[in-house]
């Protein structure tokens, strides 16, 4: 096992299998023989440029959507052999776009219909609403329609609905966009709680400094195939692969590049602009 990816087989703390998964909305292929395998409670993101395969590698974990060729094993069971709603039971997802998400006419029925809708026994509902809109921190709008809420509330809303689930694995696909920074934390806590709690998390995102700070291990998809898997950093340092596939260099690895000619020691590992601040501080600090 390296880290959150493993490489022995029907090994019981795999979450989730890809094995040569291929899957195209017409005759053009979109995802190309994706392999790999996610541990039991780690958080791993999947990057990738636009229209690389990643919401349609979601869409096929959930079930909506069903690879042409390969196998995806979730929890240990084939996903072929289970329907959509069996799937739903252990697998969520946030949408890209919340608004495909929300149908309902106040924030707390929205969060209410998923568990409603699996079977929870009524009188356990009302606790896990108040949980999820507490977590989100969307309580005051508990009684609101979510089609009046600003677009980020209402990711938060589309989050918070997927927390009443209880799913033991938990997709996000580009959860921070039109996220403040106040709730970017929250977020970050939040995803920390939920791997405390064992839950497997996947987050599709184009937020680098959000994926270097929260997610330790990373998938790379270009053109439906996987270019490279392994530590966040080291992937995000690669400047080469990061250009290959189409991602850029961060800014903040840019800069590193060329102020290493200058100083040897600046870090390879260094990638959000804090890190930069606090590098040069601690520079200062021992003049
Ligand atoms: N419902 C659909 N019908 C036909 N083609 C689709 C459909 N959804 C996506 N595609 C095509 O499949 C390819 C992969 O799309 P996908 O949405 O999975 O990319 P993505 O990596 O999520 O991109 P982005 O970063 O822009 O969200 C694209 O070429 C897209 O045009
Ligand atoms: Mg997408």
């Amino acid at each position: 096992m390296i880290g959150g990816f493993l490489l022995s087989y029907k090994d019981e703390s795999v979450a989730v299998e890809l094995d040569d998964v291929w899957f195209g909305y017409d005759s053009e292929p979109v995802l190309q023989g994706i392999s790999f395998k996610i541990k039991k409670g780690s958080k791993v993101a999947i990057i990738g440029e636009n229209g690389a395969g990643k919401t349609t590698l979601l869409r096929c974990l959930i079930g909506i959507i069903r690879p042409t060729k390969g196998n995806i094993i979730i929890n240990g069971e084939d996903s072929k052999k289970s329907s959509v709603a069996e799937i739903a039971r252990k697998v969520g997802i946030v949408f890209q776009n919340p608004d495909y998400q929300l149908f309902s006419k106040t924030v707390s029925e929205e969060l209410a219909f998923g568990p409603r809708n699996i079977g929870v026994p009524e009188e356990f509902i009302p606790e896990k609403v108040h949980s999820a809109l507490e977590a989100l921190n969307i309580l005051k709008y508990a009684e609101n329609s979510p089609f009046l809420l600003s677009e980020g509330e209402r990711r938060r809303v589309a989050i918070a609905s997927i927390l009443t689930m209880n799913s033991i694995i938990i997709c996000f696909d580009e959860p921070t966009l039109g996220q403040d920074s106040y709730a970017k934390t929250r977020f970050s806590e939040l995803l920390s709680n939920l791997s405390s709690q064992g839950k497997t998390i996947i987050v599709v995102s184009h937020d680098v400094d959000f994926v270097s700070e929260n997610i330790p291990w990373a998938i790379v998809l270009s053109r439906g195939q996987i270019k490279a898997k392994g530590p966040t950093k080291e992937i995000l340092t690669d400047t080469k692969l990061m250009d290959e596939c189409g991602l850029g260099t961060p800014p903040t690895v840019e800069f590193a590049l060329h102020y290493r000619k200058f100083d040897k020691n600046f870090p390879k590992t260094i990638i959000r602009e804090k890190e930069v601040l606090e590098y040069f501080l601690h520079q200062k600090n021992q003049k």
